[in-house]
């Protein structure tokens, strides 16, 4: 059987081609569960790997596409049975698996959460794996900071992750704060549900002090660098921040000083690797309590074809909110 897929070739040394190629089901790796794709959606980590980063995908030709929902299709397990619609993200898709840029995809049954009640395909890949990862966030802000408590700071927020992030934190009643180096962006994250957009600067305006001025209660930090650091020295005592991407620097130029006179603590997120039962936990949350009623304005649905477009928008930081893809387009 034949399906479409975006393929990614090295043509020569770090010369590398994106195109929308027929593929047959016979070159899918071996595994339980055969997945009938019918939505993706794009990710920082997807740009990597069409792009060619070896730190993602090692071999080519490759479709990446770190998030999958769909139908099952064929598989070995009496728990996913035919036709259920399941959820694939994070583990090894599209990274050095084939990914859910193609109609279909074959993975190991432990890889498989079965789609939620409340919840659509299409809905699950609004999120993807940025908007899990904003639910994962925003799980340990819950834990610890009342939303009486203050200000919460998300870092990034029009990009995927901070966009729901923004969105799930406000529907949950708390104040939100958002920073963003897009000037035209207030109108989008405040619809979204942010109380106050500020730019990058205005945040980096303290980085020289030990310490600055406490005033979040907590904090979503989706880029890492300078303004993570610029975050932690501005939370407030016991305040609580989250640390998931790099966008920015991988690099944190901090001291000791938030933590051991102000007790803040600094988490780290790692949507890649959790376990099932946290899977299902942050998937059903996403799926009742938490879902904005804001989750079908943040969004753009493209198709594979479009897709390489959507890509180079996410490279200049020049998109806002979600991109779905849609694999029948
Ligand atoms: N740990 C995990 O499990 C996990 C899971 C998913 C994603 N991630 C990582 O989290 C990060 C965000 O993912 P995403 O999907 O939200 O990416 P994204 O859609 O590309 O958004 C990133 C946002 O960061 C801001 N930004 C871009 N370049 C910046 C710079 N040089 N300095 C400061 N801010 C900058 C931009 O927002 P503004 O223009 O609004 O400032 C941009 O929209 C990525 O590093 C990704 O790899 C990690």
């Amino acid at each position: 059987m034949n399906y479409k897929a975006l393929v990614v070739e090295e043509l020569c040394p770090d010369v590398f081609e994106c195109k929308v190629r027929s593929r047959v089901i016979d070159d899918l790796p071996p595994g339980d569960v055969l997945i009938r794709v019918k939505y993706s959606s794009l990710n920082y980590k997807d740009v990597l790997s069409a792009s060619g980063n070896k730190a993602i995908t090692k071999d080519y030709p490759h479709t990446p596409g770190i998030d999958a929902a769909g139908m099952i299709e064929e598989s070995n397990t009496d728990e996913l049975a035919t036709g259920k619609a399941v959820i694939v993200s994070g583990y090894d898709l599209g990274m050095n698996t084939s990914g859910g840029f193609g109609q279909c995809i074959r993975v190991p049954a432990s890889w498989v959460v079965p789609l939620p009640e409340g919840l659509g395909l299409k809905q699950s890949m609004v999120y993807g794996t940025a908007g899990f990862t904003a639910g994962m966030s925003v799980e340990k802000i819950v834990e610890s900071v009342q939303p009486d408590e203050g200000e919460v700071l998300v870092i990034g927020a029009t990009g995927g992750v901070g966009s729901v992030a923004v969105a799930i934190l406000a529907k949950l009643g708390y104040k939100v704060v958002a920073v963003s180096g897009k000037a035209e962006a207030k109108d989008f994250l405040e619809k979204l549900g942010a109380e106050e957009v500020i730019g990058r600067e205005s945040l980096q305006k303290n980085l020289d002090r030990p310490l600055a001025k406490a005033r979040w209660a907590g904090v979503v930090d989706t880029v890492g660098g300078e303004l993570l650091a610029a975050a932690v020295k501005s939370t407030k005592p016991l305040g609580v921040v989250t640390c998931c991407g790099n966008v920015a620097s991988p690099d944190l130029p901090l001291n000791v000083y938030p933590f051991i006179l102000r007790g803040v603590t600094l988490i780290g997120i790692d949507a890649q690797n959790c376990g099932m039962a946290v899977r299902k936990r942050i998937w059903e949350k996403l799926a009742e309590d938490w879902k904005p009623s804001s989750l079908e304005k943040m969004y753009k649905e493209v198709s594979l074809h479009e897709l390489s477009d959507e890509m180079d928008k996410m490279q200049k930081a020049s998109h806002m909110g979600k991109v779905l893809v849609n694999l029948d387009l």
